[in-house]
C-alpha cells in the first residue's frame, strides 16, 4: 500500500549511547505522526533499536544490509532470517555505497530480494544514477535497468512489499540535491516503467522514496511532488531535530 515514509540510513555512524538517545529523542517528538519513520542503525543496535520502537505502529526498523546467502560458513555476514528473528520490518538494498565499494550487481541484489521476501521482510530497493551518467543522458534506461534485472521477476503479490529509493549518486553526501522537478521526473518514470509491468494499480500504489541531500530546508518542496512518497535520508537523520522536521513536512 502506497504510503509516506522517511527513513533514517545511519550508515556507519553513532555509537550505542548516541543510538539509543537519538531513536528516544525522535521518538518523543513525533506526535499522532500519519507517516512511516524507519530507523536504520547499524546491525549492532538493530535488536534494542527495534524493541524500543514496538510500541509504536508508525515506526519500524530497516537492515542496512542482508547476505546475498541463506546461512552457513560466511564469516562476519549477517542472514535474512536473522534479521527477521529480530522482527525487523525492512531491509534496504542495492545502496549505491553498497553497489560501489561492494561490488553488488543487479543479479546479486535480485538474490537479496528474493532471500528478504522468502524471510517476510520488505524492501528499500535503492537505484540511482551517477553525474556521469545523467551528463551522457543514459540515466533513464540505467535506473530502469536496475529496476528490471533486480525486481521483475517478483510476482504482482511478491513486488507489492517493495518500496522504491530513488537516490542520485551525485546528491549523496555532497549537498547538492536534485531539484524537485529533477526528482519527480524520475520518480514519475520510475512509477511507469512499474506500470509498464504490473499495471497501474499496482504502480499507483508503489511507494517511491527520494534519496541525497534531503534536508529540513528542502524537504517540504520534494515531498510535495505528487510522484515523491518520502525519503531516504543519511546525514540528516543523525540529529533529532533535523530528521523530525523532515518527518514533519509532511504535515
Ligand atoms: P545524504 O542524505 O547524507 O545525502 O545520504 C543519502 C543517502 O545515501 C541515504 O541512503
Amino acid at each position: 500500500m502506497r504510503k509516506n515514509i522517511v527513513v533514517g540510513n545511519w550508515k556507519m555512524n553513532l555509537k550505542r549511547k548516541e543510538s539509543l538517545e537519538l531513536v528516544e529523542e525522535v521518538i518523543s517528538m513525533l506526535k499522532n505522526n500519519n507517516v512511516e519513520v524507519v530507523f536504520a542503525p547499524s546491525y549492532t543496535y538493530l535488536y534494542k533499536v527495534n524493541k524500543m520502537c514496538t510500541d509504536l505502529s508508525y515506526v519500524h526498523t530497516a537492515s542496512q544490509n542482508i547476505s546475498k546467502n541463506k546461512n552457513g560458513a560466511f564469516t562476519g555476514e549477517v542472514s535474512a532470517e536473522m534479521i527477521h528473528s529480530l522482527g525487523v520490518k525492512y531491509i534496504i538494498l542495492g545502496h549505491s555505497e553498497r553497489r560501489e565499494y561492494f561490488n553488488e550487481t543487479n543479479t546479486d541484489l535480485r538474490t537479496k530480494v528474493d532471500l528478504s521476501l522468502s524471510n517476510n521482510l520488505d524492501v528499500i530497493f535503492c537505484c540511482g544514477e551517477s553525474l556521469k551518467q545523467r551528463e551522457s543522458g543514459v540515466h533513464f534506461d540505467w535506473i530502469k535497468s536496475q529496476i528490471v534485472e533486480s525486481l521483475f521477476h517478483l510476482t504482482e503479490e511478491e513486488f507489492s512489499k517493495i518500496v522504491i529509493a530513488y537516490e542520485p549518486i551525485w546528491a549523496i553526501g555532497t549537498g547538492v540535491t536534485a531539484s524537485s522537478s529533477q526528482a519527480e521526473e524520475i520518480h514519475a518514470y520510475i512509477r511507469s516503467v512499474i506500470s509498464d509491468k504490473y499495471g497501474e494499480n499496482v504502480s499507483a500504489n508503489c511507494s517511491i522514496l527520494y534519496g541525497g541531500s534531503c534536508k529540513p530546508n528542502n524537504a517540504r518542496e520534494l515531498f510535495s511532488k505528487e510522484n515523491i512518497d518520502g525519503g531516504l535520508i543519511g546525514g540528516a537523520s543523525l540529529d533529532a531535530n533535523s530528521f523530525v522536521e523532515i518527518i514533519k513536512s509532511f504535515q
